[in-house]
């Protein structure tokens, strides 16, 4: 068993793969500063797990040396030991959002280049070489071929997307500096729905910019409609067309990577984590109302700034190197999401 820190350990991604590490028997130490979540869902998780005693939070920010120095020490501190035991690190914090990227990019730069910088230099420090490191499909922009190999240019088109590239080539001319480092960079489509016991799921601050999480507060009526950004692009019902993929697929896709990256030779592993089937918008919402059995009113807006029409990934990568592929299918999307809407309306502040 590992122990692990998980920067970001609260948020939607990281909650959930906090809750599977837990389950395989690994421990943990999360650092997060709460910016996009909730404590709440970290007492949920060790509630989940009944794993109270191999979760250690840390409240602090990644871009602070003394936040993630006191994290390697917590650690240090509570297992007895006098060298750094941290053996990986899961890296989910950071900022997501595409359209504040573009208001406000000194943020983005910030934290999600800086923190990733300031997290991998005190790694550095504790001699800590292995991380798996949230990237995205954004990276690719709009994609010259669907389905989207790992191969395939890396062209971001926003700041989220730049500062999501600049990692990874860091992380790139880490593998290549031949000292150790055994790295994954994991590249997510659009990562859906929550846990079944309703209990966690995903809770964006304010209005949600994803499709997702919108249409799940208009059926549990914290919004009244949805937008549907476009329906005059090139695909077989005019809306555009995303790899949606659960989020337990994805956090089993992080338990299958770091169990290759600690078993095999230093290396770098970049790996899309997507389903490989292409959904519309309108097929979502199809599949939402059936499960919630209510109507999801929308309108159709113009598009998006930024959107692509069709972004699927080729996840045979995955598939042949590391054996990953997912199992769940949209209707347990939605239905887990709207297991957690329904049950926590106002997400965590319920
Ligand atoms: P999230 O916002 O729910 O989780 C991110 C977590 O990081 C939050 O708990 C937040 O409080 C924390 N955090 C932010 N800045 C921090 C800082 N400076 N110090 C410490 N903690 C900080 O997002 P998520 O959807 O769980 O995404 C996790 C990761 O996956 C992110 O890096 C994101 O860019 C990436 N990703 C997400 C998606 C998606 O659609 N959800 C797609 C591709 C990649
Ligand atoms: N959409 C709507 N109405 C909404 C929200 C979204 O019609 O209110 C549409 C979008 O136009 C798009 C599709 O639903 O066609 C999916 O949109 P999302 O915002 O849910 O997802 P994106 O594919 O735009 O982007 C998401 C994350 C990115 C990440 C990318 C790939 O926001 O950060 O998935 O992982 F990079």
């Amino acid at each position: 068993m590992a122990n692990l820190l998980i920067t970001g350990g609260a948020g939607f991604i990281g909650s959930h793969t906090c809750l599977v590490f837990l389950e395989a028997g690994h421990e943990l130490i999360v650092i997060d500063n709460f910016i996009n979540s909730s404590p709440e869902a970290i007492k949920r998780v060790v509630q989940l797990a009944d794993a109270h005693h191999r979760l250690t939070l840390v409240e602090g920010d990644i871009c602070v040396e003394a936040d993630v120095e006191k994290a390697f020490t917590s650690f240090r501190r509570k297992n007895f030991l006098f060298h750094s035991s941290i053996d990986a690190v899961i890296h989910f914090a950071g900022l997501k959002a595409v359209g504040e990227s573009r208001t406000n990019p000194l943020d983005y730069w910030g934290v999600n280049v800086n923190g990733s910088y300031t997290l991998l230099k005190v790694m550095a420090a504790h001699g800590c070489r292995t991380i798996v490191f949230s990237s995205s499909a954004t990276l690719y922009g709009y994609p010259q071929r669907v389905p989207i190999p790992e191969d395939a240019p890396i062209a971001p088109i926003n700041p989220y997307g730049q500062s999501k590239a600049a990692v990874e080539q860091l992380l790139a001319d880490l593998a290549a500096s031949e000292t150790g480092w055994r790295i994954a960079r994991l590249r997510y489509f659009n990562p859906v729905g929550a846990h079944p016991s309703g209990m966690i799921g995903e809770d964006p601050c304010g209005i949600p910019n994803n499709l997702f999480p919108f249409i799940s507060q208009v059926a549990a009526g914290r919004r009244i409609n949805l937008k549907v950004f476009g329906n005059d692009w090139p695909t077989f019902d005019g809306t555009a067309i995303r790899d949606y993929i659960h989020v337990l697929d994805l956090a089993a896709g992080h338990l299958i990577t770091l169990e290759t990256l600690l078993s095999e030779k230093p290396q770098m592993l970049t790996l899309n984590l997507g389903s490989g089937v292409g959904l519309s918008v309108l097929e979502v919402v199809a599949e939402f109302e059936a499960v919630c059995g209510q109507p999801i009113p929308y309108e159709i807006v113009t598009r998006r700034f930024g959107d692509a029409a069709k972004t699927v990934a080729d996840s045979s990568l995955a598939e042949t190197r590391i054996g990953w592929r997912t199992t769940r299918n949209l209707t347990e999307m939605c239905r887990d999401g709207w297991a957690w809407q329904s049950a926590n309306p106002y997400g965590y502040a319920n």
